[in-house]
């Protein structure tokens, strides 16, 4: 059996996602229950691995006093930085250069050195690879399954896609009317990195006459064609939702910016190719709307913010049962845990064969095949 537990830390990383402050909550709650103390990493693990950022310490207590009323509260209340993977950290060498550092025995040195027993690691695929990695290097973790890109392996849904679902399908929403007034055609951009879970499913919901996701590579004339069909039906106006992951058939991604040291490509700009292509074909006035981090933002829905509730409370079960290694998954009706081993590194891409996909293609939306 492993040593009881006095004390644990929570760390939440890389794109924020809304919910972050539930999990919080209810992590700390939980291990209070328990009569554990519970602090907070700052930004990810740069809380402790540049401590000279932090004046007043990188890293805090969190009391229940300090949790209480943040579940509704979008961001989280530790930071967060997808610049900050400990396995590769950039650390400046000599004339300028950035080299790429292994500095996760810091981390397990801190650990030890201020007697912390656990940690629950809060991010999607890049933070629990990461959590994989320091659970194989002799560390304590339970991982919880974030991210509004819904693309982590082995749960059901992450917390927070479900918020950024909402908001791309109020925005679809509003869309139509004004797409409609000026018989343009509306092009919106959603973020979801390489897999096109928020566009499929805000496209959907919210009415899209076509939708471009990663996971099939679109030929641009099929839009064109959908939306003079729509045109010669009476319909002046037509919707276009584009992953921003989405890939043209005979083309590349959009990239912003390229891969650094510890932190992925930047995805974005498909939009704009969309928007100005179609208008070159169909000679209509196009606009581009991107959502990008406006889907992150905000108070959780009822949903999120439950389900974000549930994992923090889980996560808390699990390393009072001795469990580590394992990340919170959810099923129905209940979470369980799965090994972080069978998630990290894994990406999950929509179902070609889904019925969610099915149902677009029922209700006639062009997905550029
Ligand atoms: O993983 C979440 C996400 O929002 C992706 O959809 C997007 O590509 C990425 O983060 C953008 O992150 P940032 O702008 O913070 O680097």
């Amino acid at each position: 059996m492993p040593q009881p537990i006095r004390r644990i830390a929570i760390c939440t990383g890389g794109g924020d996602a809304p919910g972050l402050n539930a999990v919080i909550r209810a992590t700390v709650t939980a291990a209070a229950d328990r009569g554990w103390e519970c602090v907070g990493i700052r930004d990810g693990y740069n809380g402790i691995l540049q401590p000279e950022r932090y004046p007043a310490g990188g890293v805090m207590l969190l009391t229940l006093e300090r949790v209480l009323s943040i579940a509704h509260l979008g961001g989280t209340i530790l930071g967060s930085t997808n610049k900050g993977d400990p396995f590769h950290f950039p650390v400046p060498g000599p004339d300028g250069t950035v080299i790429d550092t292994d500095r996760s025995s810091e981390i397990l040195d801190y650990f030890r050195r201020e007697q912390i027993d656990a940690l629950v690691s809060v991010g999607g695929d890049g933070s629990l690879t990461i959590s994989n990695e320091l659970h194989r290097k002799g560390l304590r973790v339970v991982g919880v399954p974030k991210t509004i890109d819904n693309d982590l392996d082995k749960t059901f849904t992450t917390f927070g896609f479900d918020t950024a679902v909402s908001f791309a399908t109020e925005c679809l929403d509003r869309l139509h009317s004004t797409a409609e007034s000026h018989h343009r055609v509306m092009v919106v951009e959603v973020m979801g990195r390489y897999a096109g879970w928020i566009a499929l499913h805000a496209g959907i919901a919210g009415e899209a006459h076509a939708i471009l996701i990663p996971e099939i590579p679109f030929d641009l004339d099929k839009v064109a064609n959908k939306v003079q069909e729509r045109e010669a039906q009476g319909h002046k106006y037509s919707l276009v939702v584009v992953a921003e992951g989405a890939l043209p058939h005979h083309g590349q991604r959009a990239v912003l910016a390229p891969a650094e040291i510890g932190h992925a490509e930047r995805l974005g700009g498909m939009g704009e190719n969309v928007a100005r292509d179609l208008a070159q074909r169909t000679g209509k006035d196009t606009r581009v709307v991107v959502l990008g981090h406006l889907l992150r933002g905000g108070s959780p829905t009822a949903f999120d913010r439950l389900a974000a509730l549930r994992f923090g409370a889980a996560a808390v079960r699990a390393l009072d049962d001795g469990l580590s290694g394992v990340m919170v998954s959810l099923g129905f009706p209940n979470v369980s845990y799965v090994n972080l081993e069978e998630v990290a590194g894994r990406m999950k891409a929509v179902p070609t064969d889904s019925d969610t996909l099915q149902t677009g293609r029922d209700l006639g939306v062009c997905f550029g095949d």
